[in-house]
């Protein structure tokens, strides 16, 4: 059995996906979450699924600690799920293509610091973008600009909103984001 740790600062829907998905397999589990917010909502949702969470503040992740903690989970794949740090150099040198990322917008597009969630979406509605979608991608030392695994599109109208923008978004990570791990664990 494979071993996911996914990263979350958020809500921990992509983060509740992902470990219900595995737990109807037998190639992978999620064994640790970790959260860099202490009132992340991503925290009673894994309680939910009895799986552990660490809780960490933003400087001790460049500290050696958090490394230290994933080493001895020792991860087949770190998945960064509204992870909304930067992560940090010393653990992607220690796992070259093990740490992907999803980005709600179509990379390298709408993507960089600041860039994350209802930010984008908003900006996407205001430029009168014709389409959006979801980026699934490795993660390098600089913020969204790994090689990309996967992208899905939607289309947008003229009614759309930032809030309906989410709703399509949300929608299509949870019908690819679980099946792309899937693919990368089989390989
Ligand atoms: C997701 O839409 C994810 O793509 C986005 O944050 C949301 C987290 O939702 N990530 C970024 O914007 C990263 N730049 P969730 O906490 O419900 O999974």
């Amino acid at each position: 059995m494979k071993k996911i740790i996914v990263f979350a600062s958020g809500s921990g829907s992509n983060a509740e996906n992902i470990i219900t998905h595995f737990k109807k397999t037998e190639i992978a589990r999620v064994v640790s979450v970790f959260t860099n917010n202490a009132n992340a909502k991503v925290i009673e949702r894994a309680k939910n699924h009895q799986i552990p969470v660490e809780i960490f503040a933003k400087n001790e992740l460049l500290e050696q600690n958090i490394l230290q903690k994933i080493q001895e989970i020792d991860p087949d794949l770190i998945v960064l799920a509204g992870f909304l740090l930067k992560f940090p150099e010393n653990i992607i040198e220690k796992y070259p293509h093990k740490i992907i990322n999803i980005h709600p917008a179509l990379l390298p597009n709408y993507g960089g610091k600041g860039m994350y969630g209802m930010h984008i979406h908003r900006a996407i509605v205001n430029n009168k973008e014709k389409e959006t979608g979801i980026s699934i991608h490795y993660v390098n030392e600089h913020y969204d600009e790994g090689a990309i695994i996967f992208q899905a599109n939607v289309a947008l109208t003229d009614t759309d909103t930032p809030e309906t923008v989410a709703e399509k978004i949300h929608e299509l990570e949870q019908k690819h984001f679980p099946e792309i791990i899937q693919t990368l664990l089989e390989q």
